[in-house]
């Protein structure tokens, strides 16, 4: 039994994490090993990390798993990556389906190979009515991207008279991102030890505590999602307010 997880309050959990998922390639290379080995062996901490957040009772999770910049790597890696996420679909489902976890996609996926699309689609079909937590994969994502697809959205509206530039809220903008419906991240999590944002979600972590592990992503453990979360509940989030104000409610 984990000591960590027994000094987290459950009464004060993010309702959503986010995770960038990094350091799989210098994993690897540091055991003599092909990049791919290191995404590989990445599986495993998305499973203990999706396990631990459903038993503390996290209500979404998302995970930066292949970025819009990532079609830049080799075309060998971005293959195996493919290949990697279909099979890792399919084995997974059934868990899905036991721990009653909804799986949701963000980003351009109709960029992604037929057979990937497929194997997602299924999927997200499959665990669509499961309610005890949402699983976020972001899958040829970037932030910029997602932002430019609601203006043109948002535009488009404009033109053809549904609605005026006096309509254009914050909300509104929300609601035309990818992620509209679901909570901002409060919890955001990047392993490797590198500090950027690398297009990740950038209008939703507007007020997110950032947590930077070094830890290579293929390490990443319940341990250390814990420790994250602590480190989280230590903090006081102020919003623009002052330690007193926020210390009075
Ligand atoms: C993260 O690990 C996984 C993806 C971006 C798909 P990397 O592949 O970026 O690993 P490093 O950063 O090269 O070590
Ligand atoms: C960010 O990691 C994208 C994912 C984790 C999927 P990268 O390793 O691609 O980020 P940069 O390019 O080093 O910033
Ligand atoms: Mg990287």
């Amino acid at each position: 039994m984990s000591e960590l997880k027994h000094e987290i309050n459950r009464e004060k959990l993010p309702k959503h994490i986010a995770i960038i998922m990094d350091g799989n390639g210098r994993w690897a290379k540091s055991k003599g090993k092909l990049r791919i080995f290191g995404h590989e062996s990445g599986v495993k901490a998305v499973r203990d990390t999706v396990e631990s957040c459903a038993e503390l009772g996290v209500s979404y999770l998302t995970l930066y798993a292949f970025s819009t910049e990532n079609w830049n790597r080799p075309a060998l890696e971005i293959n195996a990556l493919m290949s990697l996420l279909v099979s890792t679909i399919a084995s997974e489902t059934k868990t899905l389906m036991n721990n009653n976890i909804r799986l949701q996609t963000i980003g351009d996926t109709a960029s992604l190979p037929k057979k990937c699309r497929n194997e997602l689609a299924e999927a997200i079909q499959k665990t669509s009515g499961n309610t005890r937590m949402t699983l976020v994969l972001a899958l040829s994502y970037s932030s910029r991207w997602e932002i430019t697809e609601a203006v043109k959205h948002i535009a488009s509206k404009i033109q053809s008279g549904e609605m005026n530039t006096e309509g254009i809220t914050e909300e509104l903008i929300s609601n035309h991102l990818n992620t509209a419906g679901m909570p901002d991240p409060e919890l955001l999590i990047r392993t490797s030890g590198e500090h950027r944002i690398s297009n990740f979600l950038l209008w939703q972590i507007s007020y997110a505590e950032l947590y930077f592990s070094p830890v290579l992503w293929p390490d990443f453990r319940k341990e250390h999602l814990y420790e994250a979360i602590l480190s989280f509940q230590q903090r006081e989030r102020r919003f623009g307010m002052t330690s007193e104000q926020v210390k009075d409610v």
